[in-house]
Order: C-alpha cells, then structure tokens, then sequence
C-alpha cells in the first residue's frame, strides 16, 4: 500500500517500513478479534471494550487464533483504561520512564480506531497548530481563509473522524499549548472563527496522552484540564518474572523485524 504525496517523491511502501504501525504488525489479531467480537461496541469503536482489553493482555479464541498480550501487568490497569476511553474523559496515562506508557497507548488506538498515527509529540516547541489548525500561508495570502487553505491537526482529524487522537508528553508543551485542550475534551468542539465553522467530535473520538513522572513540575496541567483526564499510573513491573517475559517478548519482536 502507498500513501498519496506520489509527486513530491515521498510516497513509502508501508510493507517495508522500519517500525510498522501497531494496527498494520497485528492486522491479522484485530481482524480475527473483530470476527469473534458479538459484544456491543460504543459508537465509533471498531471492537468492544472486551474484545479491546483481549488484544492488549492476550488470549486464545474460539477458533484457535492465538492473539499475543501486549501489555504485562496488572489486568486492573489495562480495564480501567479501556473503560476510561468509552466515557467522556480523556485517558491520561503517567509513569516512570519505560514504564510502556506510548506502547499501550498506541495499541489502544489501534484497537479502538484502527488507527495509531493521529499523533502529536510534546515538547518545549510545540505550538497552538499542533493541537488545533494551521494554515497553508502560500493558499491563505492568494485566496483567502478557506477550507482548502486550512491544515488540520492530528487533534482535529481525530475530531472529525470520530478517531484516537494520542498526546506524547503532555508535561512538555506549554501550559497555554495545553490548556488549547480544555475547548476540545470539554465542548467536543474547535471552532474556526476565521472560517466561522466548527469542527465537531464524532462519537468515537477521544485523546490519550501520557506524560513522564520525572516531567512532573515541568509544565503542570492546570486543573481545569487535569479533570478532563482519568489519570492511570503505569506501575514498575512487580515480579522478575513480568520483567522477564517483557524483555523475552520484546527481543523476540526486534528479532522478527529485523
Ligand atoms: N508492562 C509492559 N508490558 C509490555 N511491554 C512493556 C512493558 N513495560 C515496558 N515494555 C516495553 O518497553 C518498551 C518501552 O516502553 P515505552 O516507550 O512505551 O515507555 P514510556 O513509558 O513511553 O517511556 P518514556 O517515558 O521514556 O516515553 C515498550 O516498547 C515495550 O516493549
Ligand atoms: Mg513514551
């Protein structure tokens, strides 16, 4: 499969990429997942919170297919956070480093949306069109502000797909980049005013972000978005064991993409 961009040469072959996407390295487990699933699905959702909850920690289903567990650890951890993405908050996931916070996070977003990439990676330099809209300067000077001339965010596409939108490092963008958010998890909208248009969230959309304890002190959410989040710390594996079968797993994906 190639992506559109043909003319500018960038176009890539997804079969060979370096590091596929979660929803493309399990395709086979999500389709045999979505087969099996007969549970009720919230709107937007492309399996239920059961079937989701079964691709993170594993299992084997009736006719055989074997589906791999992706997150270690405590089953609660993994509940709540499926959970948390069918109500109306947001899913902020917190831990030390390494502790699988964009692991399980792009995996969520696979198997809820089918789609991990609607992504905005959090830093000192990230700006209010990362999370929101920017413009096409050269379209917007010849013909105005227009929807053409629009260049959506990650956030935005997620909105209006009824997609995941995922957040990395929340702690790290600026306090106002930040607080960008609060319109969007609270009024499930983003207005335009340029355009005077919204963009209104599809059922299925929601955000994951993750955040690094270390970070903490960083940039601080404000408290009028730290309670749009459910917040879910990922603890430190507590057994030799876990950490074994982490390690072992992870090793044996290296291996198989290489
Ligand atoms: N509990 C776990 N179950 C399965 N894999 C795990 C677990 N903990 C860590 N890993 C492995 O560790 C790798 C690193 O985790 P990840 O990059 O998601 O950490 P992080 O919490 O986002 O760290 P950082 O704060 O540095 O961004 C993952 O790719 C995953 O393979
Ligand atoms: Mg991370």
């Amino acid at each position: 499969m190639t992506t559109s961009a043909a003319a500018s040469g960038l176009s890539t072959d997804t079969a060979s990429a370096l590091r596929p996407h979660a929803e493309q390295t399990y395709a086979t487990e999500l389709e045999a997942l979505a087969g099996a699933d007969d549970r009720q699905r919230p709107p937007g959702w492309r399996l239920s919170p059961w079937a989701v909850t079964q691709y993170l920690l594993g299992t084997t289903l009736d006719d055989g297919t074997e589906i791999t567990p992706k997150y270690i650890g405590s089953r609660r951890v993994v509940e709540v956070a499926v959970a948390t993405l069918a109500t109306d908050r947001a899913l902020l996931l917190i831990g030390v480093p390494g502790t699988a916070k964009t692991w399980l996070s792009e995996h969520l977003a696979a198997a809820v949306s089918g789609d991990s990439t609607l992504l905005v990676q959090g830093t000192a330099g990230t700006s209010e069109e990362a999370v929101r809209y920017g413009w096409n300067y050269a379209r917007l000077l010849a013909e105005g502000p227009s929807e053409a001339a629009l260049v959506p965010s990650p956030v935005m596409t997620a909105m209006a797909r009824g997609s995941i939108g995922r957040i990395e490092e929340l702690t790290r963008m600026p306090s106002d980049v930040q607080d960008g958010l609060i319109t969007v998890l609270s009024e499930k909208a983003l207005p335009v005013a340029e355009l005077g248009v919204e963009v209104q969230a599809q059922r299925g959309f929601n955000i994951i972000a993750t955040a690094n304890d270390r970070d903490r002190g960083v940039n601080d959410l404000s408290s009028a978005l730290r309670r749009r989040f459910n917040t879910v710390v990922l603890p430190v594996p507590d057994s030799a064991e876990d950490e074994v079968r982490i390690v072992t797993q992870r090793v044996e994906q290296l291996g198989r993409s290489l």
